[in-house]
């Protein structure tokens, strides 16, 4: 399993590039990415640049050249929903770009033309995961799962982060996560944003801004190296099937990767608390949970597990 980290600003990155071992650099487009291990984990970490189209570039370079299978975007943004502080944190349900207008012809605020979708959903696993982890970092701090905008401005201007509340009912703004979101998807990679508010997106947010961006970095970056920690073994061993004796769908999801003549390993639920853990990491409750590279599929659905068979074959 190879975790994309992006960031947009220096500040964002620099506490994980400082805590990374076996780091090496490779320049492409402009931008340098970092190939190293954190937290034990193997990790692509580069900064993007800001907004949308840099943010766009780095994604699929990640994809493309480094071969992620995963990508968290971390740093900070402008708190958008009323509840929320400076050095609150918000993890990603789903993203869009609040900046995209169509209107006149007749689409959605956010509504890209012709596009099938232009909000973007983030992986169950990492978000519960991310919310584990800040859970995790300590009691005095508030982390919400909630919808991020992204757009190519700094808001920085209290009638217009109100409307952008009305408008879209989300939680911060910022001006990169939804592009690198939308090429993950593109990709069929999986994503999550977990930003840390470093403003509130009114008349105050260039001072906060400039005074609030390290601390909130900070927690960002204390959420994504937890959330490195956490992650299961599982994720990056070969195929998993977690399940129990007796199990009538376990037999016939082990049964389907023995016809095919996959190896696989099992773990039996009951024996450890640890596996339990790592079947709950995933969302789920019960078995059979079968596991490849990161992604689960629950019970013995033979079309899903196909699916998940064929992410092997890439
Ligand atoms: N990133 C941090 N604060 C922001 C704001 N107010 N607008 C856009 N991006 C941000």
């Amino acid at each position: 399993m190879r975790t994309g980290i992006i960031g947009a600003m220096d500040e964002e990155i620099v506490l994980f590039l400082e805590a990374m071992e076996e780091t090496k650099k490779t320049v492409k487009a402009g931008i340098t990415y970092y190939q190293g291990k954190l937290e034990s984990r193997e990790v692509v970490l580069c900064k993007s640049g800001v907004g949308k189209v840099n943010a766009g570039v780095c994604t699929q370079i990640l994809i493309d050249r480094f071969g992620v299978d995963q990508v968290i975007f971390t740093g900070v943004a402008g708190a958008v929903h009323p509840d929320l502080e400076i050095g609150d944190i918000v993890i990603s349900t789903t993203c869009l770009q609040h900046d995209v207008d169509a209107t006149a012809l007749g689409f959605q605020p956010g509504e890209i033309p012709y596009a099938k979708i232009w909000e973007w959903q983030a992986d169950p696993r990492l978000i519960e995961l991310a919310m584990k982890s800040g859970e995790a970092i300590g009691d005095d701090v508030n982390i919400v799962k909630g919808k991020v905008l992204s757009g190519d401005q700094f808001i920085a201007d209290r009638d217009k982060v109100r409307r952008l509340y009305e408008r879209f009912d989300a939680y911060c703004t910022e001006m990169e996560g939804a592009a690198a979101a939308q090429v993950c998807t593109m990709n069929d990679v999986p994503f999550v944003i977990v930003r840390s508010m470093s403003d509130k997106a009114d008349g105050s947010a260039d001072v906060n801004f400039a005074e609030f961006t390290k601390l909130a970095s900070r927690r960002s970056f204390e959420i994504v190296s937890s959330m490195l920690k956490h992650e299961s073994p599982a994720a990056g061993a070969g195929v998993i099937v977690y399940s129990t004796a007796g199990c009538i769908e376990c037999d016939m999801v082990k049964k389907l990767l023995t016809e095919q003549g996959i190896p696989f390993e099992v773990r039996d639920v009951m024996t450890s608390q640890q596996y339990r853990d790592e079947v709950e990491k995933f969302g789920f409750l019960g078995v059979p949970v079968t596991v490849v590279g990161g992604k689960a599929v629950k019970g013995f659905q033979p079309e899903e597990l196909q699916a998940l068979l064929d992410g092997l074959k890439k």
